[in-house]
């Protein structure tokens, strides 16, 4: 489209050595509690699961007790609540699509967990469209179709399909504080959402690169092996 080009910040978890940064993957939980999880959840994730960020036993007990989920029935057929415990799943933000869809104009914020996986260019999009949002229609817009005009209770976002999204922006200076001290912008925001974001939709990415170098390495060697052993074979060959 005519619009800006997709943001490319560098990712850790990009290239040979790709990997996850402990610190960045807690402040982006940070980000998803404290701003995205109102709206979004993230399915087959339980709190258990936060051990991967690098939080101890007693922090991620003390994360899942945080959050009050609703459980029963009881022996006397009662709903009731009670504090979530490691192996609850991440508490949803919508009983079912229809409340979600009340809530939000119609619109189902969808699951997060594999969403860096389920669009193109995954992280780069999420981190764009986080930061792609403009007050007013832009001029190119109006040069591919002079009509184009967003519809009540949506936003311009640059890089959403179709432009006109049920998302408000969420990222603003000054929303949330980290508790590592890192100043929340929402350029630093974006990017450590989308690295946790990245991490639930592929925690095993750092095995699978040890696995992918230590092949790499074994087929340079045993390549040279070969060599030498086709070398010795023929030496007296003329
Ligand atoms: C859609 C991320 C916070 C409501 C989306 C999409 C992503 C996303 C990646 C999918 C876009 C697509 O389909 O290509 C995030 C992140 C958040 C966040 C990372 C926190 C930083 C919120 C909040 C709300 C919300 C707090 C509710 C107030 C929605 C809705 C959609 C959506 C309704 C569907 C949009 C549509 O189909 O038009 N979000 N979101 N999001 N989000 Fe969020």
């Amino acid at each position: 489209h005519g619009g800006p080009e997709l943001k490319h910040p560098s990712w850790t978890f990009d290239g040979l050595f790709g990997h996850y940064n402990e610190d960045q993957l807690k402040r982006g939980w940070e980000v998803y509690s404290n701003v995205c999880a109102s709206c979004h959840g993230l399915e087959y994730m339980h709190y258990r699961n936060l051990k991967g960020l690098g939080y101890t036993e007693d922090e991620v007990e003390a994360i899942a007790a945080s959050f009050e989920i609703e459980d029963g029935p009881d022996e006397w057929g009662e709903m009731f609540t009670r504090p979530a415990t490691v192996v609850d799943p991440i508490k949803e933000p919508y009983e079912n699509d229809a409340l979600a869809k009340l809530a939000n104009g119609g619109a189902v914020p969808p699951n997060l967990s594999v969403m860096t996986r389920a669009r193109d260019h995954g992280p780069d999009y999420v981190y764009s469209l986080m930061l792609g949002y403009e007050a007013g229609v832009p001029e190119w817009v109006h040069e591919e179709d002079p009509e184009f005009s967003v519809p009540p209770g949506k936003s311009f976002n640059n890089y959403f399909p179709g432009y006109a999204i049920s998302m408000p922006q969420q990222l603003f200076p000054g929303i949330m504080e980290y508790s590592d001290g890192t100043e929340a912008t929402p350029e630093q925001m974006a990017k450590d959402v989308v690295t946790f974001l990245q991490w639930a939709a592929e925690p095993e990415l750092e095995k699978r690169k040890d696995l992918g170098r230590y092949v790499l390495v074994f087929l340079i060697v045993f390549t040279g092996v070969l060599y030498a052993y086709k070398r010795e074979i023929w030496k007296n060959a003329h």
